[in-house]
């Protein structure tokens, strides 16, 4: 164990090194496609220089978190959820998906393996990082016959340094994907494509970019990391709809739930102009992992500004949804897994 525990009170959504990786081997010559799999130190990963992840981008992921509560317990956040989405991902990119019971087990076992590493109560949580590649070497533009799923995990805190300060999110007139394309995966590709106008717009005050749709560009998708709602001046919640377009969010189901059946809210997944958001939206918020519920202040559109109202659903959902991952709240859609030794 030579990985050193961060400082609890200054957590940031950053990388930590831990203690333990699982790293399993997949070859679709095999059978099973996936070898047993083995709990490491973590350390770098070998890797051809012509493995098919580092030309063609063949790599899925997932993000999902482990939380203390305050009686001590370790609880996991609808890990079978991000299970089945990580099979779903691979799918749409043509590599074996991974069992799910074996990514619940896993992804269980390195909570506990890196059990020291899961901030106390209130401090943060265990964010855990399975990712899916093509580690094969080869030159052509081909499926891969070789592939190695990794999952790792790092203690965090808030993903933006501003706080609770509502988000600046800037509308580029454009798809986050394409259409037909693997928005509704958690492929690494889609959030690289994100990246030079998140950074250049950042560099200029804004938190991130709202997206619009890729076929007819008037539709809010999402933003290089989250889903996306809003609440309409007469009370109904509006985020579009899953389609090639969108990612089935695990926070965002969570919320679609909570503000339902909890809440009591009339949810409506349809689309959502921008022109309506602008108009009729009385409140605009993202929903992630990482993200959790964020509050939107400020939406720039070409050369306007739209300010929004105080928030009221998203702080109530927010806190609804940090009760039931933190253990604070009865769980009464049965979501999370206490893990024990
Ligand atoms: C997550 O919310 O877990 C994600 O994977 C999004 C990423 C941009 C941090």
């Amino acid at each position: 164990m030579n990985a050193t525990l961060p400082n609890w009170d200054t957590l940031k959504f950053a990388y930590t090194k831990t203690d333990c990786v699982f790293s399993c081997e997949g070859s679709i010559d095999a059978d099973p496609i996936w070898g047993e799999g083995h709990y490491l130190p973590f350390e770098n990963v070998q890797i051809s220089p012509a493995a098919t992840v580092l030309s063609y981008g063949l790599s899925v992921f997932e993000g999902l978190k482990a939380e203390r509560t305050e009686d001590g317990r370790i609880l996991v956040f609808r890990v079978d959820r991000n299970a089945w989405r990580f099979g779903h991902s691979a799918n749409q990119l043509a590599m074996p998906p991974f069992p799910e019971q074996r990514f619940i087990e896993a992804a269980l076992e390195i909570v506990l393996r890196n059990e020291r590493f899961v901030p106390p109560a209130g401090k943060g949580t265990l964010y855990l990082r399975p990712i899916l590649f093509a580690d094969e070497p080869q030159l052509g533009l081909r499926t891969a016959r070789r592939y190695r799923v990794l999952i790792y995990a790092c203690p965090v805190g808030g993903y933006f340094s501003a706080g609770d300060k509502g988000l600046r999110l800037r509308v580029l007139e454009q798809g986050r994907v394409a259409p037909g394309g693997t928005g509704n995966a958690k492929a690494a590709g889609n959030y690289a494509g994100s990246l030079n106008r998140r950074q250049s717009w950042h560099a200029q005050g804004y938190d991130d970019v709202l997206f619009l749709d890729a076929h007819e560009v008037r539709f809010v998708t999402e933003t290089t990391g989250s889903n996306v709602f809003a609440r309409l001046k007469d009370g109904t919640i509006v985020t579009p709809p899953l389609d090639d377009q969108i990612l089935p969010g695990i926070t965002r189901e969570s919320v679609i739930r909570i503000a339902r059946e909890v809440l009591g809210f009339k949810v409506e997944e349809r689309p959502l102009s921008i022109d309506e958001v602008i108009s009729d939206a009385a409140e605009v918020f993202c929903t992630g992992t990482a993200w959790t519920v964020r509050s939107v202040g400020e939406i720039q559109r070409r050369e306007a500004s739209h300010a929004f109202e105080k928030p009221k659903a998203a702080p109530v959902l927010l806190e609804a949804l940090r009760g039931i991952q933190s253990g604070k709240r009865p769980d009464p859609f049965g979501w999370t897994r206490a893990v024990s030794g």
